[in-house]
């Protein structure tokens, strides 16, 4: 399996709508950060999706190093 592109070493703040599902870029080569845009093709890594369970902001990972995917889990801080 290919590892992930680091997209940026800091999580990106989105505000979620609650009941909406969310595409998180798994493979960091999209250029709609921190959303899949299709480009993981033929890179063996899959978008992680993420329901929103109620409004709120939500720290997606954008390392791609992260042990909670899609949140952010510190990972980017050791890099
Ligand atoms: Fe990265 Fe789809 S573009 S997972």
């Amino acid at each position: 399996m290919t590892e992930p592109v680091i997209a940026q070493k800091e999580p990106y703040a989105i505000d979620v709508k609650a009941g909406k599902s969310y595409w998180w870029c798994a493979c960091g080569q999209s250029a709609k950060q921190p959303f899949c845009d299709g480009r993981h093709k033929g890179s063996g890594l899959e978008p992680l999706e993420y329901k929103a369970s109620k409004d709120m902001t939500v720290w997606f990972c954008g390392c791609k190093q992260t042990g909670a995917s899609p949140l952010c889990d510190g990972a980017h801080n050791k890099l």
